[in-house]
């Protein structure tokens, strides 16, 4: 009965106690880093215990008699394998045997990355490859590497598969194009020890790599502009493009134009103008080159109301000579006073 109880306890805490088997250590699992000490405990809740011993190839314990616990002590574990056995000799001439797990790590003694070229930048369009190396790391299969652009993970992976439990040297390859989004973001890669909540999570990171992408110039606006110039005014063009490295800028224009923009340099992103006329300004950088081609045509609006103006007059012009007409032919006189209509109108028809 008191066996049962104390074996579900055990349950909770941990590993159960089989009836069949009843050993115990504590704790049933240990993390420990190459060279550090550990100490377990083997016990066993029956009173029929002739004796006990561990079994290990590194500090075991002989079989001890009237004993109720054993503990397993090493004062500075140097191997990479092993499992030590706790085994307990029954009265009634059973035998059971329990395995202790231990996984002995070594955090990584460097984390580096190889960067994607050697002369520092990408361009646009391209593949790279960028190299994680992980040195003298164990065990592997409790490794994980993490890319990193900025908080971004880019890929993860891991060694799950790796048998070897002593140190190793490890890498991760990660391929990427280059974008021209990317330019100006970070790239590193952590490598990640996962010993579980037994042990500590170690976590190392590279040094971070400054992305610079080279791309042809593109224009912030269209490439192609239809720009109305109001006569007499001036009017600014932007050619503005993005491009990296900076593009130049370089402005076609004809003589007769060049020389009213005499005092304006044509290496500038914008242009101010005072003539309609085709305007192309071609953009440049070390990766590509483009045109852009402005049609400034002269304002409309000025001529429509011009236009309106001499329509105005004109119609003014009419209904006083027609008033003037049917006035003049019924009474012989000129009479403002007879139309109220044209009453309202005595300063135009002075002004005419
Ligand atoms: C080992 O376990 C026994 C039984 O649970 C306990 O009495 C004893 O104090 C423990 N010894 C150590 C060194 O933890
Ligand atoms: C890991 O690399 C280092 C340096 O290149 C080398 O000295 C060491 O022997 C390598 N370790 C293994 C396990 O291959
Ligand atoms: C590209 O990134 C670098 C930093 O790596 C920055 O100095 C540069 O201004 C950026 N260029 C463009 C065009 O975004
Ligand atoms: C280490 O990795 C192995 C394989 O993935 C896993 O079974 C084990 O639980 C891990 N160890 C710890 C302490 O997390």
């Amino acid at each position: 009965m008191l066996f049962f109880i104390f074996a579900g306890l055990i349950a909770c805490a941990g590993k159960p106690v089989s009836a069949s088997c009843p050993i115990e250590i504590i704790p049933p699992r240990v993390v420990v880093r190459y060279g550090d000490p550990i100490s377990v405990n083997c016990s066993s809740p029956s009173n029929q215990i002739e004796g006990m011993g561990w079994e290990s190839p590194y500090e075991g314990v002989p079989l001890t008699q009237g004993v109720s616990f054993l503990p397993l002590q090493i004062k500075s574990l140097k191997a990479w394998e092993l499992e030590p056995k706790c085994y307990i000799n029954f009265n009634s001439g059973d035998q059971c045997l329990e395995s202790l797990s231990v996984t002995v790590y070594r955090k990584a003694d460097s984390v580096s990355m190889t960067p994607p070229s050697k002369t520092g930048h990408m361009v646009e369009g391209k593949n790279y490859r960028m190299q994680c190396d992980i040195a003298n790391v164990a065990p592997a299969r409790n490794l994980s590497v993490y890319w990193f652009k900025g908080n971004e993970i880019l890929r993860n992976e891991s060694f799950d598969k790796e048998s070897n439990l002593s140190p190793v040297n490890l890498s991760s390859v990660l391929n990427l194009t280059a974008h021209r989004g990317d330019n100006g973001s970070h790239i590193r890669c952590e490598a990640w020890l996962n010993l579980g909540p037994a042990g500590p999570n170690l976590v190392l990171r590279s040094k971070s790599h400054d992305v610079t992408v080279l791309y042809p110039p593109a224009f912030v606006k269209p490439e192609k502009e239809n720009v109305t110039l109001i006569a007499g005014g001036r009017i600014s063009l932007n050619c503005t493009a993005t491009g990296n490295p900076m593009p130049s800028y370089s402005w076609q224009l004809s003589h007769v134009i060049q020389e009213e923009n005499k005092n304006q340099d044509e290496n500038q992103p914008t242009l101010t103008i005072s003539y309609p006329g085709t305007y192309n300004c071609t953009v440049s950088n070390t990766q590509g080159t483009k045109t852009k081609y402005f049609t400034v045509t002269g304002a409309e609006r000025n001529y429509t109301t011009l236009a309106a103006m001499i329509g105005v007059f004109l119609t003014l012009a009419a209904l006083l000579f027609l008033g003037g007409y049917f006035f003049v032919t019924q009474d012989g006189t000129f009479s403002f006073c007879k139309g109220s209509y044209i009453r309202g109108q005595p300063t135009s028809s002075g002004a005419i």
